[in-house]
């Protein structure tokens, strides 16, 4: 399962690379806007300083809605950095970028997924990853692990390569659920990574260990 952290955050990002299980990471225009990132050529430009932080794959996502605007942007942010991975949304302008993207050997993100039939649209279209956004339809007493669940079982009947990345993970539990049904990716916050360290029982053995250590030396 690879580990993507969801932040534009530059400083979270290194602290997850520096802990050695990153794999990528994920960005929105919500997560720029919150770093302060704003203009086209500061966006761009944040884009290449995560590519050069991280060894994985980097969504950036596309602003226009129509497909035109979608290509054009997604060109310009494919030959940024070979890391970069398309971010288009699950609309049906979107559908048609995804297919012009795979025919033209852009990777892309299919993001804002939230139904199964969504996600086997995004695999029809050759979309790389597609990100259904787990918290958000828990946040709407939808079970989003069950949405995982079932495009698990459609792509593996029919042997589509499109990865899921559970998005819009807030905790270690949607991790370890992830984990269990299959996702190929989680991305989340920094937490949801470092919270799967912690356990009392660790620490209180450590604190014994190291105080029968003592002991004797
Ligand atoms: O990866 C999708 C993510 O950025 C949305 O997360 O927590 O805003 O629902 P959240």
């Amino acid at each position: 399962m690879k580990f993507f952290i969801d932040t534009a955050n530059l400083d979270q990002i290194k602290e997850a690379q520096d802990l050695g299980v990153l794999d990528g990471v994920t960005t929105n225009p919500s997560l720029m806007a919150k770093e302060g990132i704003t203009g086209r050529n500061n966006i761009l430009k944040h884009y290449v300083d995560i590519c050069n932080i991280v060894d994985g794959d980097v969504s950036a996502e596309v602003i226009a809605t129509d497909f035109e605007g979608m290509v054009k942007e997604g060109e310009e942010l494919a030959e940024l950095h070979n890391q970069i991975v398309v971010k288009v949304p699950m609309i049906k302008e979107g559908v048609k970028a995804i297919k012009y993207f795979t025919d033209h050997g852009i990777r892309t993100n299919c993001t804002l997924v939230f139904s199964a039939g969504q996600a086997l649209l995004a695999a029809k279209a050759g979309a790389t990853y597609v990100s259904p956004f787990i918290g958000r339809l828990d946040d709407i007493s939808t079970d989003g692990l069950e949405l995982i669940a079932d495009i698990r079982l459609i792509y593996d009947n029919y042997g589509f390569e499109t990865q899921i990345l559970a998005a819009s993970v807030r905790h270690t539990m949607h991790v370890i659920n992830c984990a269990k049904i299959g996702a190929d990716v989680m991305t989340g916050p920094l937490s949801s990574i470092e919270g799967l360290l912690k356990h009392p029982l660790t620490d209180s053995g450590l604190k014994q260990f190291l105080e029968d250590y003592k002991k004797g030396n």
